[in-house]
């Protein structure tokens, strides 16, 4: 859906910053706006602060910084366009209806919406059906000795299906629900004799399967005992594909971002026995092998998955065959097996949380485990080492970072004890998908809890947005480049947005003239523009710029404490003072540029030249005296920023 830039300002001036970021962070106020723990990246002591007032958040330690549709996008693992349909939701706005397909577009719309509602109600209904039950029922016991409580239930939303063939038919008929949608949900179906429809779950404890966004999408339910099928799957609907879902994701999102780590099991039971031994950063598949879209997905939140298989010899084979579809998403991927024929929960419950925490941490590359047991199993001839290239090559083909494919090519030599000449690898159309930084302040690392693993929340979405740019994220799209701009003009730009009247002496100086960075400049330019038009908004600047800017949190840094604690004297002088230094910057490169010239120059153009250069240095003697008489520490200096 492509939404209009009306639409977009609607649902953002709808959409409280402070609200949003309060259902996933404690928030307090300080001084002119909140703060708390950055949902980011890992902190003890809180360095991220949102402002109700510009409804931009900034953190000084990992560096996220945005507006409420950054948040949203980040911290749920949305995309722009999901983004825009979250909030308007959310806050009751309805989506606009496409012009040309009106009829079959909000047919479509209105169908899948009903296709939710009636598998919510589902999931209310077999959830209510479970919490009824008196504790001696079967259900109970089954989940007593899988470690189960009843507030497992709960939290979770677990499900009980009766023996009985009718109940939820009878329900929904009660109810007046579309029956037809109902069977396309694959939860009822028609009787072949008699009328009336009959219940597909039954005799099943259900497990419900929810979008990102908490929308139920589907279902498994479990056999109590050892009839077949252990597990029943809703079927693929549109709402519902198998190869694109992962259990668990709806919990489990925030806890992969902030851990930049996804751990891929394969079952129900895996993921709530790790969940709820403290391991959340968790997804399991529905039975089905991983596909391109489940790598896709992973990647929103975080460029590391490890993949943690039962020991057996499908366990094996299933993380043979979703090791080239996971590089070939540009993750890295790390491997686990458990010992043979143990799946994560068994191994939990016989070996503890500490002992599976201790192999998480010092899993291997899954490639290298993969070469390793296929070494292991070929003798060491040439023909045996043949194959094993053979088997291996391909998925060398699938690494597309270059650095990765090269290592990976010369660990598989080494393994093999042959010469990485002779493995036949593809090294043209790597392409790396991580997109490097600079940051205005230059040469500073990361924030301080945050290694190396994996990009920054802001340089994974920039990732995103320098992909094929889906027409839908337009407006957001435009982009002013800010990576080469001086800490001087960053400054300058930070101080004129937090109140109007600075912005306006930035404005009435001639400052923009001497701006080096021709992104900042732009930024100027269209401050003044979006200023001039509607002075009232001038709060809302930095959160529409936000977006726009590349790093954004060169318009979110007057957030950070050096910003918010100066005074209007302090912050007038750092404006002159920032100005000045520009003015002197930019003259210094002029006459440098002169200098150059003149000597290729003679006669009268060699003397005009010679006169300007004076001239500019007489000027720029003005600006050293003028500034000598004055305090000179007025600028900032960030936290833990080391120039
Ligand atoms: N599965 C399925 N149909 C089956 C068996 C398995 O759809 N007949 C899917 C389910 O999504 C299941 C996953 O494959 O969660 C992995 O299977 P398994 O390891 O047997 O599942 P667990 O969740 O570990 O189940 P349990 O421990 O209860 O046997
Ligand atoms: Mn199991």
């Amino acid at each position: 859906m492509k939404f209009s830039e009306e639409f977009i300002d609607r649902v953002r001036e709808a959409s409280d910053l402070v609200e949003i970021v309060s259902q996933h962070v404690n928030l307090k106020k300080s001084g002119s706006g909140y703060q708390g723990l950055c949902p980011f990246h890992g902190e003890k002591t809180p360095s991220f602060s949102v402002s109700d007032v510009k409804q931009v958040y900034h953190c000084f330690g990992c560096k996220a910084s945005g507006n409420v549709f950054k948040f949203v996008q980040d911290y749920q693992g949305l995309t722009f366009p999901e983004t825009i349909e979250y909030l308007a939701q959310r806050a009751g706005i309805p989506l606009p209806v496409e012009e040309e397909k009106w009829q079959q577009g909000s047919d479509q719309r209105e169908e899948k919406k009903l296709l939710y509602r009636i598998n919510h109600y589902a999931s209310e209904w077999f959830h209510h059906r479970l919490l009824k039950l008196e504790k001696s029922h079967p259900v109970w016991t089954y989940l007593e000795k899988r470690g189960l409580t009843e507030q497992d239930a709960k939290n979770y939303k677990l499900g009980w299906t009766s023996a009985n063939w009718s109940d939820l038919s009878e329900s929904l008929v009660r109810k007046n629900a579309p029956i037809d949608l109902a069977e396309k949900l694959g939860l009822i179906k028609k009787r072949n004799k008699g009328s009336g429809h009959f219940d597909l779950f039954r005799s099943r404890l259900m497990f419900p399967i929810y979008s990102p966004t908490e929308k139920c999408l589907g279902f498994g339910g479990r056999v109590l005992g050892d009839e077949h099928p252990k597990y029943l799957n809703s079927p693929d609907s549109d709402v519902f594909h198998k190869g694109q879902v992962f259990y668990g994701l709806n919990w489990s999102a925030k806890h992969i971002r902030s851990q930049d780590l996804a751990i891929v099991v394969e079952g129900y039971m895996d993921w709530i026995a790790l969940d709820k031994a403290g391991i959340s950063n968790v997804v399991a598949t529905l039975g089905t092998a991983l596909t391109e879209k489940h790598a896709r997905l992973i990647r929103r939140y975080t460029s590391n998955v490890l993949v943690l298989f039962d020991g057996d010899s499908a366990g094996q084979s299933a993380a043979e065959r979703s090791l080239p579809i996971l590089l070939r998403g540009g993750l890295f991927v790390k491997g686990l097996f458990l010992p043979e024929g143990m799946d994560p929960d068994d191994f939990l419950k016989k070996e503890g949380v500490k002992a599976l925490n201790q192999k998480i941490q010092t899993a291997p590359d899954l490639f290298s485990l993969l070469v390793e047991a296929e070494v292991r199993k070929m003798g060491s001839n040439p023909s045996d080492k043949t194959k094993t290239i053979e088997k291996m090559a391909p998925l060398l083909d699938a690494v597309s970072n270059p650095s990765l494919k090269e290592l990976y090519l010369e660990s598989l030599a080494n393994m093999l004890n042959v010469d990485k000449s002779v493995i036949p690898v593809n090294r043209g159309s790597a392409g790396s998908s991580f997109g490097g930084s600079s940051h205005f302040a230059g040469g500073r690392g990361r924030g301080p809890s945050r290694g190396s693993r994996g990009p920054h929340p802001s340089e994974r979405s920039r990732v995103q947005e320098s992909a094929p740019a889906p027409a839908n994220s337009r407006p957001e799209n435009q982009s002013f480049n800010l990576k080469g701009a001086s800490r001087l003009e960053i400054e300058l730009l930070n101080v004129s947005l937090l109140k109007s009247v600075y912005l306006e002496e930035v404005l009435n100086s001639s400052v923009l003239e001497y701006m080096e960075s021709e992104g900042v400049k732009k930024v100027f330019e269209e401050l003044e523009r979006l200023y001039r038009q509607d002075p009232s908004r001038f709060d809302t600047l930095p959160s529409l710029l936000s977006s726009k800017v590349d790093p954004g949190e060169a318009v979110t840094l007057h957030l950070t404490s050096p910003f918010q604690s100066l005074t209007e004297e302090s912050a007038r002088k750092l404006i002159q003072d920032c100005i000045k230094r520009l003015h002197e910057k930019f003259l210094r490169s002029q006459s440098r540029a002169l200098m150059n010239n003149l000597k290729g120059s003679q006669g009268l153009d060699q003397k005009n030249k010679l006169e300007q250069i004076m001239n500019i240095q007489r000027d720029r003697r003005e600006i050293k005296k003028d500034q000598k008489t004055k305090d000179q520490s007025s600028s900032i200096q960030e936290p833990n920023a080391n120039e």
